[in-house]
């Protein structure tokens, strides 16, 4: 019924993966993207995908991974997307929040990464965090489209990504009291949304701050059909048939 469009399913978080997937099912979450965005994660992902049913992967060097990469690890990525059942490319993007200083190098990631995505024919999912502008501008070079991870800007910034032909990925923070998020969900209407949990992290209303899983991506809905005034199941079908459609499901 619900899919969890993007987590980060890995050892280093969970004890018991075999129980987190049973409680998922639980929860009627049966299908769910995890993420590998560096090199341990996307070895570690591509292991756990091909173990379970209804669990798919997307791969690729988030921008905190700037200065660790190099053509050779480009390279290799571009062969492990041709060699395995890869959903998307991502999380790649740009990240200013802790330092601009790297710029040069994390648009040259970025840029590496989309000319793959655009070769072959493969979605992205996009990070991006204070770099509105770069990643907008960065994107537009090229022929791609996919899910804005996490999205979290104002309702224009909402708007041109839509008409650009993305889907925005909305989790936890749409539950958070200080959050403008619902207005822009509510304004953009959940024909553009794709529900993710970004678990472990931003665990929504009321399990704020602690350990977050996809078997939570019913309270995420919930409050969606809240604020757009639609019923929970018109929630799940929209949301996972524009999950179907972006990552070829
Ligand atoms: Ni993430």
């Amino acid at each position: 019924m619900f899919i969890d469009t993007h987590c980060h399913l890995s050892y280093e978080y969970y004890d018991d993966i075999d129980n987190i997937i049973c409680e998922n099912k639980k929860a009627l979450v049966d299908k769910i993207v995890i993420s590998g965005c560096d090199r341990k994660g996307i070895e570690e992902s591509l292991d756990t995908y091909k173990k379970y049913d209804g669990v798919y992967v997307s791969i690729g060097y988030h921008p905190d991974e700037a200065l660790n990469v190099g053509d050779n690890d480009i390279e290799e990525l571009k062969f492990l997307l041709q060699n395995n059942d890869v959903v998307a490319i991502g999380e790649i993007g740009l990240d200013y929040y802790y330092t601009k200083e790297n710029r040069d190098k994390q648009i040259w990631l970025f840029e590496k990464q989309l000319e793959i995505a655009e070769k072959l024919s493969m979605p992205v999912v996009i990070h991006s965090r204070d770099a509105v502008e770069d990643t907008i501008t960065t994107l537009k070079k090229y022929k791609v489209n996919g899910v804005i991870h996490c999205f979290s800007g104002s309702l224009e910034v909402a708007k041109i990504y839509v008409k650009m032909g993305f889907k925005l990925g909305i989790g936890g923070v749409v539950t958070f009291k200080n959050s403008n998020l619902g207005e822009v969900v509510k304004n953009i209407g959940v024909e553009n949304i794709v529900l993710e949990t970004d678990s472990p992290y931003l665990a929504p209303v009321p399990y704020r701050g602690s350990v977050n899983s996809s078997k939570n991506i019913p309270i995420i809905a919930e409050k969606i059909a809240d604020l757009c005034n639609i019923s929970l199941e018109e929630v799940a079908k929209i949301t996972s048939d524009n999950a179907y459609k972006v990552f070829n499901l």
